[in-house]
């Protein structure tokens, strides 16, 4: 299928809370009901040609949050990637999850390597949800990575090219994302793929992320067709 949807879409889904609290319900109801937004999302980014999907499910700033809030952000890789595992395989999903991995409990380092290793040949969509994500961590683990290999005589010291750095990022197998879409008004990158957003086209909407889906992806998408994108050059010359 030819597509002119942007090749790798990232998405910061925000606005559970607020969207709960306009219907005095819990914060973790919106959180459920952004799970639903997400899996509507999924669909119709397959439909739309997008092959890669990137979601900040939960950040490394996030554990200051209070901890029943923070069980239930938990709860929700459970509540989709374990609960839809079947769907996602059928429908030639790819899982990955990035993020550090040190400080997940034993229970949600299952559900990862068994979302990782039972879609690990799909390749129709390419989801990756950010969880423990954020980008500075990333960054660091990178740079660490690379100085063991200096050490250990596996990388050569020296000249090191932004390419061959991507390679040391959680996200060594993606392309960069094309565009960055964050939800329900905020204007901020809150320190997500901070590496990989160089050249992104970035979409704030006000929707909140629970009333999230095809119609708020499509119009984001369209949105990215209207920009020029430059990537640092000077584009078509003035007339
Ligand atoms: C931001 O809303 C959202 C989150 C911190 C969690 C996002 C998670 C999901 C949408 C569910 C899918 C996740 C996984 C891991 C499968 P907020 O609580 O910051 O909202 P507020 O800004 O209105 O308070």
């Amino acid at each position: 299928m030819t597509s002119n949807a942007p090749r790798h879409v990232a998405i910061i889904m925000d606005g559970n809370g607020r969207w709960a609290k306009q219907r005095n319900r819990p914060r973790t109801f919106g959180h459920r009901e952004g799970v639903e937004a997400l899996k509507r999302t999924v669909e119709a980014a397959g439909d739309m040609g997008v092959r890669y999907l990137t979601v900040f499910g939960f950040s490394t700033e996030n554990w200051t949050r209070p901890p029943d809030e923070v069980s239930a952000l938990m709860d929700l890789l459970r509540l989709y990637v374990e609960r839809d595992l079947d769907k996602l395989v059928k429908e030639g999903v790819r899982v990955r999850i990035i993020g550090e991995r040190s400080g997940l409990s034993e229970d949600i380092l299952g559900i990862i390597r068994r979302a990782e290793t039972r879609t690990k040949d799909n390749d129709k969509l390419n989801l990756t949800i950010a969880f423990n994500y954020g980008g500075q961590n990333e960054i660091i683990r990178a740079a660490q990575k690379y100085a063991e290999d200096v050490k250990h005589g596996r990388a050569p010291e020296g000249a090191m090219t932004p390419d061959q750095f991507a390679g040391y990022l959680d996200t060594r197998d993606l392309p960069d994302p094309d565009l960055i879409i964050r939800t329900s008004g905020e204007k901020r990158i809150s320190n997500f793929l901070l590496w990989q957003a160089a050249y992104a086209e970035l979409v704030f909407t006000e929707t909140l992320w629970p009333d999230f889906g095809l119609e708020p992806l499509r119009s984001a998408i369209e949105d990215f067709h209207r920009r020029e994108r430059r990537y640092g050059g000077a584009g078509d010359p003035a007339p």
